[in-house]
């Protein structure tokens, strides 16, 4: 997909954070934007403050009937949608088997259900359309490297990639686009998704200390403005992959080795190198 203008998008979890910023960047390219997300106040000011049309609509993507209203709304409200972000994420933290199944579900329904949700919805009118289109889906480095008290997330972004680069292939006929963004620490509201879950409430110390480390790495991580950019540099080119920061390669490459080497992993924390 190379022409924007006047094209429409529709972003979950557009109401903070990389959402926020991809709906931004789509303003600025004079695309039509289609805001979705469950902090509806936020969605509000959101499409007040873009210089672009806008249409608001209030979406819990782990609710398949709601994600399905979306896709009427947004063909209801511009007729078309060319490029889709399946971005709203939570984050929760804990040890694999204390973590209460009923956060399990949580995180796996929005994380996971949302993505499947959103391809469910939007991809058959899409291809309906014919026309040149985009998927992106938000998934993260967790989608390619496991990490200690992380389980539910990291399962579900990387459940994200498989799906992202299945779909890549089951389209590769047609004119949509996939995008898998694969962010490293971007400065955004993630790290208190999860502040009201059991599963935060019952941490051990030690689990907090590592939660503060991930928290205080993203609050100084890229902006969702770069990270937009680097986005639609990826979709104008074509480009499945996405990375916001690089210099996870080597960690990347040493997991692969110890596949190579039948070696067993070992956890070694990333860090980013700004
Ligand atoms: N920030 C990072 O460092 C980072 C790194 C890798 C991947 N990601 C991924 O980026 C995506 C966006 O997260 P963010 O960092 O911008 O966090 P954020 O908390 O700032 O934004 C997430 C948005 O999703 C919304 N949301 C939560 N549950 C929802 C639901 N059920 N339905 C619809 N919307 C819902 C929230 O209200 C919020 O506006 C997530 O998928 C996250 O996993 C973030």
């Amino acid at each position: 997909m190379q022409e924007f203008k006047g094209k429409v998008a529709v972003v979950t979890g557009a109401a903070s954070g990389i959402g926020e910023g991809l709906a931004r960047h789509c303003a600025s390219e004079g695309m039509r934007v289609v805001l979705a997300d469950i902090n509806e106040q936020s969605l509000q000011a959101l499409a007040e403050s873009l210089p672009a049309e806008t249409a608001v609509c209030k979406t819990d993507v782990s609710d398949s009937e709601q994600v399905k209203a979306l896709a009427d709304f947004a063909w209801g409200q511009f007729g078309q949608v060319d490029l889709l972000f399946n971005n709203a994420g939570v984050l929760i933290s804990g040890a694999s088997w204390e973590i209460p199944l009923k956060d399990w579900q949580w995180i796996l329904n929005i994380n996971l259900m949302g993505v499947v949700h959103g391809l469910h919805h939007f991809v058959p009118r899409m291809l309906a359309q014919g026309t040149p289109a985009h998927i992106v889906n938000t998934s993260s480095l967790a989608g390619l490297m496991a990490a200690p008290l992380m389980a539910p997330y990291t399962v579900g972004k990387q459940a994200v990639l498989a799906l992202t680069e299945t779909l890549r292939y089951e389209l590769a006929e047609t004119p949509i686009g996939v995008s898998a963004l694969c962010p490293g620490p971007i400065a955004t509201g993630i790290a208190d998704s999860g502040k009201d879950r059991e599963a935060q409430a019952a941490q051990t110390d030690g689990q907090k200390q590592l939660m503060q480390f991930l928290s205080d790495g993203i609050s100084q991580g890229m902006s969702p403005a770069d990270c937009a950019a680097l986005v639609f540099a990826a979709v104008r080119e074509d480009r499945f992959w996405v990375f916001t920061h690089e210099d996870f390669k080597p960690e990347y490459q040493r997991r692969i080795d110890d596949v190579m080497h039948n070696r067993n992993p070992a956890y070694n924390q990333y860090t980013v190198d700004e």
